[in-house]
């Protein structure tokens, strides 16, 4: 299974002109890359201009899609309108976007509507605050449980999972998660999935990690927190960062490769 990085802009830069100096910046590291797949996840307006610019590795996508495919919902864009631009991914149920009122439900319809249109899903889960009750594995299961409901296993592979403690996330983070803490949550993921499911299946879907993701311990994560990769938030418009972050990932699926091979 191939890594991958993935940037999620928000709501920057400000203009096309960086917009461009960016994603060239990134791809020139990804068009290096063998065993990593980039993704840079951009806002609606540049679309235009950087569907000329992508690549298969280095891939276009969104920050959110509508659940409805059409229709009377002011400010929406939905996967059909996207996908005329060369866009394959799509995050939803970020946790900005489900403190702005998304609900398990709604990530449901938008993963559904993401695959009506053959675009890959990236489904936000974590917890907002870790009790000492453990409390928090029930949002997450509720978060899992809802998003795949129903879903038919061929869907496995097009629906990616981003893990973003919400507490780790963003300038006004408490402090950066753990690969141990990100580790128990990887192997509770799979066994809610494995119950959904069956356990090989569970294994299909990829899991990232996006939490204040950066340059010094990113690498962490891939090696001990059990995922596969990273949804970068800040450190994905400075791209000498994101450059070694793409860098230390490929390094790493080609250490995993040939341990495979040995
Ligand atoms: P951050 O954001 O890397 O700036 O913490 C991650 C995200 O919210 O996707």
């Amino acid at each position: 299974m191939k890594k991958i990085i993935i940037a999620n802009w928000k709501m920057n830069p400000e203009t096309l002109v960086d917009a461009k100096k960016i994603f060239n910046g990134i791809k020139k590291t990804a068009s290096k890359t063998k065993n990593t797949q980039t993704v840079v996840c951009v806002p609606y307006v540049f679309l235009s201009e950087l569907k000329k610019l992508a690549t298969g590795k280095c891939a276009l996508g969104v920050q959110d899609i509508a659940g409805a495919p059409g229709g009377a919902h002011t400010g929406l864009v939905s996967a059909g309108m996207v996908k005329k631009y060369n866009v394959t991914y799509a995050v939803v149920g970020h946790s900005e976007a489900r403190a702005r009122g998304q609900s398990n439900e709604d990530v449901h319809q938008k993963i559904l509507s993401a695959l009506t249109n053959k675009i890959i899903s990236i489904v936000c889960v974590g917890e907002t605050e870790r009790d000492n009750q453990g409390f928090y594995w029930h949002a997450i299961k509720e978060q899992v449980s809802v998003a795949f409901a129903n879903l038919p296993r061929k869907n496995l592979e097009n629906i990616i999972i981003a893990y973003e403690p919400v507490w780790a996330v963003g300038k006004g983070a408490k402090r950066e998660a753990t690969p141990a803490e990100c580790f128990e949550v990887t192997v509770f993921i799979k066994k809610v999935l494995s119950d959904l499911y069956t356990p090989a299946d569970a294994h299909k879907v990829t899991i990232l990690y996006g939490g204040s993701v950066n340059v010094k311990d990113a690498l962490g994560f891939a090696e001990h927190g059990g995922v596969d990769g990273y949804l970068v938030g800040r450190e994905s418009l400075v791209v000498k960062d994101f450059n070694i972050l793409q860098e230390q990932l490929e390094y790493y699926a080609n250490t995993e490769k040939n341990k495979q091979r040995n």
